[in-house]
Parts: structure tokens; sequence; C-alpha cells
């Protein structure tokens, strides 16, 4: 295994059969091995840095129904919830003075948050923090609603394609979601401008190596500036109620494989990760991660916006929680960087 990972480190890329082999190993040795080779390449681009991404949970409300999710609109004990533009303006405020400079609006797909007031709230924030960057994570839309806010001053997109295989993507959502239209999105995004982001779930029920191949080779296409994976957790009142989760160790398998074939990107230790082992996140940096997104709603909100069970909801928007995460980080060989955290080209 270890000629298969030189040559991912040297070559960037391996066969479809190689990457199989390589997805399938379970060894520990394996795994201990391509998270150094993984962490060597990070460090060449970024050094030691983490970049902190303020996670602002604006809606709970979705018109999506995707199998697999917590909010999803068939979802009856999913608690509703919306932030006005006061409530996310302090949270960025709180975010700020805790030393975060990126700020990830996301939501469920409602309607509430059209254009007009999504241009508005996105400038006010430009206005008043020209030194951070505006992320945003709002789900499929129109290329002009993506310009306007573009021209707004947002300047990242996250949109996960959740799976590259129709097939798949079919069993894990509803009719009349298509997979061709998210996959447009992201390229729209990225036209636009944005420094976009994609990824998909890992162990998703009915999910295969082969499909985990056809992710990889969709973002080898797109090019995204960052890569969000991780692992599927099953919520107790969705379809998907008695599926198992996607485990650990294949999440930071592929977390280490990401890293050798896209050195450059930003690439997160989810949440997702950190909600199914304690030291999920942790593991992740060490596997070649270099994001890590602390949530910075309301406690209300962070308790109602539970696409899954057992979400991580520590109290990271606290002076506190801040300087634990920061401990962790620094404990683990890394430091935290004061910056926005663009791509690097
Ligand atoms: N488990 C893990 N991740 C999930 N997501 C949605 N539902 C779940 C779940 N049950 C992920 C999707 C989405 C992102 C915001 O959260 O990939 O893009």
């Amino acid at each position: 295994m270890v000629e298969l990972i030189q040559k991912l480190y040297d070559t960037g890329n391996l066969s479809d059969e190689e990457l199989k082999t390589l997805i399938a190993d379970e060894n520990e040795d394996t795994a201990a091995y391509l998270a150094s080779r993984a962490d060597e390449i990070r460090r060449k681009y970024y050094g030691n840095k983490v970049f902190l991404r303020g996670l602002i949970e604006i809606s709970s409300y979705c018109k999506n129904d995707c199998f697999y999710c917590g909010i999803r609109r068939s979802c009856k004990s999913a608690e509703r919830y919306r932030l006005d533009r006061q409530q996310i303006l302090d949270c960025a405020e709180i975010g700020y003075k805790l030393g975060l400079r990126t700020f990830v609006m996301q939501g469920g797909e409602d309607a509430f948050f059209n254009d007009d007031f999504m241009c508005g709230i996105i400038s006010q924030l430009r206005t008043k923090y020209p030194d951070c960057a505006i992320t945003l994570s709002l789900g499929e839309r129109s290329l002009e609603s993506y310009e306007k806010m573009k021209g707004a001053g947002a300047d990242r997109y996250l949109l996960r394609h959740e799976t590259a295989s129709e097939e798949l993507y079919k069993k894990i959502h509803p009719e009349e979601m298509r997979l061709d239209n998210r996959i447009k999105c992201l390229y729209n995004l990225k036209r636009t401008g944005y420094q976009t982001g994609s990824g998909f779930m890992v162990g998703v029920p009915n999910q295969t190596i082969d499909h985990i191949i056809e992710d990889i080779r969709f973002l080898q296409e797109l090019q995204p500036q960052m890569i969000g994976i991780g692992p599927f957790i099953p919520h107790w009142d969705t379809p998907f109620r008695n599926e198992k989760g996607g485990t650990l160790e294949l999440t930071l398998r592929l977390l280490g494989i990401l890293r050798l074939m896209f050195p450059k990107v930003l690439l997160p230790a989810t949440t997702a990760l950190g909600s199914i082992s304690e030291n999920g996140r942790i593991l992740g940096l060490k596997t070649g991660c270099n994001v890590i997104m602390p949530n910075i709603s309301p406690e209300d909100a962070r308790k109602k916006y539970n696409l899954y069970d057992n979400k991580l909801i520590s109290g990271s928007e606290t002076a506190e929680g801040i300087s634990l995460l920061r401990q962790e980080i620094e404990a683990a060989g890394y430091t935290v960087a004061d910056e926005r955290g663009d791509y690097v080209n």
C-alpha cells in the first residue's frame, strides 16, 4: 500500500482499480501512513494553519425532502425557526470578537431568504467586516441569484453534490430533485466567481466504493476550492432511521486521499466527523484537513438545526468554547490562523 500512497503523493492520481484497493484497505498502518503523507502535503501549502469558519444556521425550514436529512420538509418533529437580520448580525459580531474571519450563512432551502433579504444582509456584513470572508450555503438557486449575492459581497458558496451517481442520487432523494440541476448550480457558482465547495456523505445507505470513486472523479472535474465530506449519521425521524451510519475510519481514509489529490483544497474536519467520535475533528486535522467550522448560531437555533442525531452542539460560540478548541488544535501541532483563509492559487 506504501507504493500506492507514494504514487498518489507524486502524481495526484490513481486508476479506479488502485483507488478501490486503497479505499477498501482497513489496515491501521495504511491509515497511519496515509495520514502522515496527507499532513505532509497540507503543510507544504498551508503550513500548520487551521482556518476557523463561524457557522450561522439561519433557517431550519426546507422545501426539499432528502431522505437522509433531519430538516427535510416532511419531518414533522423538526422544530422550525428563522433567524432575523439582527440575530444574524449579532452572531457575526460575537464571532468577530472571538477572532473568526469567515462567516458561513447556512440554511435549508427557504423562500423567505430571497435575494433581496440575502443581498441586504450580505452588504451589511461586507461593510461592517471588510476583512472577513462571507460564505453562503443555501442550496440550489438560479444563476441570477448567485450573481446578485456575489455582487452584494459574498465570496464563497458551499453546495455538496451529495453523490455523483445518478442511480444513488435517486435512492436518497425524492423524484423531484435532480442531480443534473445540482451539478449545473455548481458550475454556475464557479462561473460566477465564487470559491466553491462541494462534497458528499460517507456511508450513506446503498453507497458502494464505486459510487465513492464516481464522487472523486466528479470532484476532479469540478476542481472546487473546498471539499466537505462527513459520515452519514442516521436521524431517528427520517426514512433512513434504521440504516447504518458512515464510519470514522472510512471518512479519514477518504480525507487523506482527497488531500493527496487536491493539495491546495480547503478541507474541513466536519461537525459530523466530530459528532461520531470525540476526537474526530482532531483526527481529521491530522489526516490533511485544515478547516474547522465552529457553530456560532444562537443556542436555541443550534438545537433545532438537527440534520442528524447527536449533533455536536458544544458551546463553541462562547469565548470559552473557542479557546478550548484553540487549545485542542494547538495541542495537535497546529495553529489557528487569524486571517480569512482563502484558497491559495
Ligand atoms: N448525516 C450526515 N450529514 C448530513 N447532511 C444532511 N443530512 C445528514 C445526515 N443525516 C449533510 C448533507 C448536507 C450538509 C449540510 O449536511 O451532505 O449537504
